[in-house]
């Protein structure tokens, strides 16, 4: 009999072929990424990116991400300018997307880069995608493999608890390891921040040796996808709170609270790269165990603490 995860399979060179004849032929897969799980599909084919917004309940203003092997294998895409190559050096392949010109040429379908004239490039840096993309000829579209503004897949059984039969080739890469989202980086200007994440401004600007701006606390909304709404498990989320309320789910930093039920420690040493890791699987966690509502304490806003803030701000917009 047929098990409920008779879609998620493991990598081997069958399940390899399978996913590149798929993917040639305008089909998706939830693959998985060092930071979260995407829902990927050929970048250059209008059928694979319909199918990704569609999946994803994706509104169609929000650009996906375009995730290549290397960077010669972007070069008739996109303008590289030398912060890109200092950076791409620097980081790559690996959790931060540039966001650049696209050149005229581009054969990236129009819809994937919501008509833009700039395209969001990434090179992950987890083995099985890197296996994939360096056997295929074509770049991956692949946002996060969630329902639009829902929070981001860390596990293949978060991708089939998104989209159950409708995905039917999800890739098991394991748990990821980073948990959150890659840095975005607008490169098109003077270099900004339009996400923070887990190699965050100070690296950046130490690699560049210039100043970096932060542009994800504004207003003005300048990545579409960048809506104050977002990365919601979809019960109440309260942050910076001090005192249990006797029934919420607690999340907090430390082990002070080990032996009691309703807490949840992100990380025992209070580590905060750790605590971004498991921030997104233990909102599932606490989503599946029933709990009406989420407390979250205060998380230090430095390094990896700026992208779990920024997450969980978003997160408490519900
Ligand atoms: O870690 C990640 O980046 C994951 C894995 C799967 O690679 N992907 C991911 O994709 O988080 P997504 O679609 O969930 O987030 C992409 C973000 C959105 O906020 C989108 O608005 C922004 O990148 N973006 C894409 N193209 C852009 C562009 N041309 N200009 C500004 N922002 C852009
Ligand atoms: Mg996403």
């Amino acid at each position: 009999m047929k098990n409920s995860y008779s879609n998620i399979y493991t990598f081997n060179e069958k399940i390899l072929n399978k996913l590149i004849n798929s993917l040639k032929n305008g089909g998706v897969a939830g693959l998985p990424t060092e930071t979260v799980y995407g829902l990927g599909g050929n970048a250059y084919l209008k059928k694979s990116v319909e199918k990704i917004f569609q999946l994803k309940g994706r509104p169609k203003n929000n650009p996906l991400i375009i995730h290549y092997h290397n960077l010669n294998d972007a070069k008739n895409d996109i303008e590289i300018n030398n912060c890109l190559v200092n950076l791409y050096r620097k980081f790559c392949p690996g959790p931060i997307t540039f966001i650049l010109n696209r050149k005229m040429k581009s054969k990236i379908h129009p819809s994937a880069c919501a008509k833009l004239n700039t395209v969001a490039v990434r090179f992950p840096k987890h083995r099985i995608v890197r296996t994939l993309l360096k056997k295929i000829k074509f770049p991956l579209a692949m946002p996060s493999a969630n329902k639009s503004s829902g929070v981001s897949p860390v596990s293949p059984k978060d991708v089939f608890e998104e989209f159950k039969g409708k995905l039917k080739l999800i890739i098991n890469g394991g748990t990821c390891k980073i948990g959150i989202e890659s840095t975005v980086i607008d490169l098109t200007g003077t270099p900004q921040i339009l996400r923070p994440g887990i190699i965050d401004k100070i690296l950046i600007e130490k690699s560049l040796k210039l100043k970096v701006l932060y542009n994800f606390k504004n207003k003005k909304i300048i990545s579409p996808g960048m809506m104050k709404k977002h990365y919601s498990p979809g019960i109440p989320v309260l942050i910076n709170q001090t005192k249990h309320d006797g029934k919420s789910a607690f999340i907090y930093l430390g082990y002070n609270h080990k032996y009691k039920n309703s807490f949840f420690s992100l990380s025992k040493k209070s580590n905060l790269k750790e605590a971004a890791t498991n921030l997104y699987r233990i909102f599932r966690l606490i989503k599946r165990k029933g709990y009406k509502k989420i407390q979250i304490c205060k998380i230090p806003n430095t390094g990896p603490g700026i992208a779990i803030n920024d997450r969980i701000r978003r997160a408490s917009k519900f």
